[in-house]
């Protein structure tokens, strides 16, 4: 079962494509411009970039570790690299994790499918922004359309992870990242010749110091995580798959690289064209479905406008999906000893089957409350707010505190081959300083800092 008869990637550029298709996706796109254009512009992403260097490096550099060592699912990496303990429950936590995220995940992604199709077929054109909002309200709470474009999302996701690593994960994500970023350029070039486009890039760049509160500073934080993929077991199963003589640090820090950039080029993109509208940019999730479409009808050639961007958030949801779904599907190859096309069916359906009431509580499940929230939002709390910054924390402990340092430092370094520098600063942030920054983000969200 291990080394010699697993799937890998075969090339260095498969593995950074396919970690890096992990960390961009609908975070970057949606979430991040809004973030950083409400939470202090320049400052914010002064701060963004800090924490994700400072913290979410270090981290993400951990969970590569623990997985490339153990050549194994989330669950068996714990169990080989912490046998006869109780770590390995942190293994199921991940994949329990995993998929309530594709659950909700699944939801808006279907969505952007249908997107796609609504720009193809230039839905769009002549509606007021009433229409527009009818348009998205009357399909989110159809008592099924929905649910049909998120099965038919989680299928092309299963079919993708039912092939395997090379031949599936390694061989898609090759193709539709590169894509992802050349529409991205694109929209962005043409964003800023837009004539309101200074306003936006003010809001995104220039640095409002006081903006910046206690609170934006803990978003910026728990935002880094989001987009990293941190803290889910999902970079511990991609690293299980890269081989033994590739430079983890300089994977890691591509990775990072990649994810950064597109989070800025996607606040370029959008941000311009919402300003030269006058349209409050802050509109939350509803700036992709509501704001931007009524920006693209406006523009000149704005259909094309639509569908580029409504495919290149298809694709950067696609590549985060199969990242998802390859964590319990990997368990239960590996563990279970199911083939991998049965096993992708199993999860893909189970997945979809959990998901559907998220995409539901928008509609007929609108009414059905947990906690007070509906079944999306409970779900999207509970896995961004709560399981990701557990699951950053105990990753934290695990390779700080527990993990023999040996190890660590042998998987870092390829054995040795590689010159590793400040070792001891590396293992002291991820004691001390990235998990107590951690719970800062979950006792904030907790709202025990507040009280
Ligand atoms: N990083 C992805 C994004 O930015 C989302 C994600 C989070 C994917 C956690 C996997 C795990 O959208």
């Amino acid at each position: 079962m291990h080394s010699n008869t697993r799937d890998s990637f075969k090339s260095k550029f498969g593995a950074i494509a396919a970690l890096a298709g992990s960390a961009v996706g609908l975070g970057n796109i949606w979430k991040f411009p809004y973030e950083a254009g409400s939470n202090g512009g320049g400052a914010f992403l002064i701060v963004y970039i800090f924490f994700t260097l400072a913290i979410g490096f270090p981290v993400m550099l951990a969970e590569f570790s623990l997985g490339r060592r153990s050549q194994r699912n989330a669950f068996g990496t714990f169990q080989t690299l912490a046998p006869k303990t109780k770590w390995f429950l942190f293994g199921i936590l991940s994949i329990i994790a995993a998929s309530l995220i594709l659950s909700f995940y699944g939801t808006v992604s279907g969505w952007t499918l249908e997107y796609v199709w609504l720009s193809l077929s230039n839905a769009f054109k002549d509606q007021s922004a009433e229409d527009i909002n009818t348009i998205f309200n009357t399909f989110i709470s159809h008592p099924y359309k929905a649910v049909l474009w998120q099965t038919g999302f989680m299928l092309l996701t299963g079919a993708i992870v039912m092939a395997g690593i090379q031949k599936g994960i390694e061989r898609y994500t090759k193709i539709m990242m590169p894509l992802l970023f050349i529409i991205i350029i694109a929209l962005s070039i043409s964003a800023c010749t837009l004539s309101g486009s200074r306003k936006g890039l003010e809001f995104l760049f220039f640095p409002k110091f006081s903006e910046l509160t206690a609170d934006s500073i803990l978003s910026a934080l728990g935002q880094a995580f989001f987009s990293l993929s941190v803290g889910m077991g999902i970079l511990l199963t991609y690293a299980s798959y890269i081989p033994k003589n590739d430079n983890l640090v300089g994977i890691s820090l591509k990775v990072i690289f990649t994810d950064t950039l597109v989070a800025i080029l996607a606040g370029i993109a959008i941000l311009p064209a919402v300003f030269s509208f006058d349209i409050d940019p802050q509109a939350g999730p509803g700036l992709v479905f509501l704001t931007l479409p009524k920006v693209f009808q406006s523009l000149p050639a704005g259909q094309i406008w639509a569908i580029l961007f409504f495919i290149l958030l298809t694709f950067a949801a696609l590549t985060s999906a199969i990242s998802l779904l390859e964590v319990p599907v990997a368990y239960l190859v590996e563990e279970k000893k199911i083939r991998r096309p049965l096993a992708s069916l199993i999860a893909t359906f189970a997945i979809t089957f959990l998901g559907s009431f998220n995409t539901l509580s928008f509609g007929p499940l609108k009414e059905v409350h947990l906690f007070g929230m509906s079944f999306f939002e409970a779900c999207d709390y509970l896995c961004s707010n709560i399981l990701l910054p557990i699951g950053g924390i105990l990753i934290c402990i695990f390779a700080g505190w527990y993990l023999n340092k040996a190890i660590l430092y042998s998987e870092i370094s390829n054995n040795g081959s590689l010159k590793i520098y400040f070792f001891k600063l590396y293992v002291f942030i991820l004691r001390y300083i990235a998990p107590v920054c951690i719970l800062l983000i979950l006792l904030n969200v907790l709202g025990i800092l507040n009280k």
